[in-house]
């Protein structure tokens, strides 16, 4: 069950070729789709490359898992059902009944839900500071206790900005780890494990799967013991991904570097549009050079991502309405697939944090700019606008 992600290269090389060597028997080029729940034994415990049973370890995983550790430049990947099975299985490694992490005051809605709502019960605590101010992070760290010091970067869906170099050291000095959600930049775009962060948190759901047609989560780490208290929760746990989602991310995986060029040549085509539409009051995108993140995303990110996030003119029912107009943008939750998507993150994504300090402006819109003819794009929101 070796991660075969030692290839070196480029990164569409690794995307392409990382994690599986083509099969030697018949040759295959793609990983097969290894739907067995259990594998012959040569005589008691004589496992065939260490597989036993396929919640403990699949071929068709393992390949996802080598490719996406090649990609994040970690030694091991986990791949899991979903994103937030990864971070609920990190948490029960990484923490105990009485512990305490620091999230983002923007957390993606179910993130705080799982910390908030479902680990509490379990005694563990948090605090929400803004990953764009390293201060407040660093008073929201509680000595002695706080294990993890959580972060997305951007958020979602107000795409703030954290350090992560920064915060790594800020974490570390705290003896807590920098678990960075990498979900919204991808791999492709920014490594937090190059820059200092312990773990990589990814719903592959989003631009990993890319293609709106898998639920998956990863996990990437460097540190062996580390990884191998992941792999025990992993395993003990069991919210694994299956040899299918794991073909499925897989693949999806090997066209994220063109894919990702596409979705940011789109989302500024489309910042650019919106920041001279009157019917748009702010645009928020970290490419943009009043964007207060922007330098720091200039020095870890390769370019600022396919999430786009706007304030309309007439509140909250403006919004709404845009949201009911566009044809080509799908109205829809998630992101990160080749079609665009466009949601009211207040009544849909972040409804579960509505009341709470994490609740987003009501007059807020959040795309997902897919990889479709820009003009098209351009048009449909001019229309939706009025
Ligand atoms: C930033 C971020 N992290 C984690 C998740 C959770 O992932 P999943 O929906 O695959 O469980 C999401 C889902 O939208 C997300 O946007």
């Amino acid at each position: 069950m070796t991660q075969e992600h030692r290839l070196k290269g480029g990164f569409d090389t690794r995307a392409i070729h990382a994690g599986y060597e083509p099969d030697a028997i018949t040759g295959s080029v793609i990983p097969p789709i290894y739907a067995t729940s259990t594998y012959k034994q040569d005589g008691v415990g004589g496992m065939r490359g260490g597989y036993e049973y396929s919640r403990s370890g699949n071929p068709t995983r393992t390949a996802l898992e080598g490719n996406i550790a090649a990609l994040e430049e970690g030694e091991r990947g986990f791949a899991f059902a979903s994103g937030l099975a990864a971070e609920d299985t990190l948490l029960r490694a990484i923490c105990d009944p009485g512990d305490h992490v620091v999230i983002p005051d923007d957390a993606y809605g179910g993130t705080h839900r799982l910390i908030d709502k479902v680990a509490k019960r379990w005694g563990l605590e948090h605090s929400s500071a803004p990953v764009s101010d390293v201060d407040a992070v660093r008073a929201a760290i509680v000595p002695e206790r706080t294990k993890a010091v959580w972060i997305e970067t951007p958020t979602n869906p107000l795409l703030n900005i954290g350090d992560i170099e920064v915060l790594a050291a800020v974490a570390h000095e705290a003896g807590a780890l920098l678990v960075v959600d990498n979900t919204f930049a991808s791999p492709y775009l920014q490594q937090p494990l190059v820059l200092g962060a312990d773990v990589v948190v990814h719903s592959t759901t989003k631009y990993c799967g890319g293609h709106s047609d898998v639920i998956g989560g990863a996990l990437v780490v460097r540190d062996l013991e580390l990884a191998e208290l992941i792999a025990f929760h992993h395993n003990s746990m069991g919210a694994v991904a299956s040899p299918f989602d794991s073909w499925l991310v897989l693949r999806g995986l090997k066209t994220l570097g063109i894919r990702m060029d596409r979705h940011c040549d789109n989302a500024e085509k489309v910042v650019e549009f919106l920041a001279g539409h009157p019917a748009v009051t702010q645009v928020i995108y970290p490419g943009l050079e009043e964007h207060p993140g922007h330098e720091v995303a200039s020095r870890q990110m390769k370019r600022y991502g396919g999430i786009v996030s706007f304030r309309v003119t007439g509140g909250e029912q403006h919004a709404l309405d845009v949201c009911a107009k566009t044809e080509v943008f799908i109205l829809g939750e998630s992101l990160g697939g080749v079609e665009s998507l466009i949601e009211h993150p207040g009544q849909m994504t972040h409804a579960s944090v509505s009341g709470t300090d994490l609740e987003v402006p009501a007059d807020l819109i959040r795309l997902s700019v897919g990889i479709e003819t820009a003009d098209d794009l351009l048009a449909d929101l001019d229309r939706a606008l009025g």
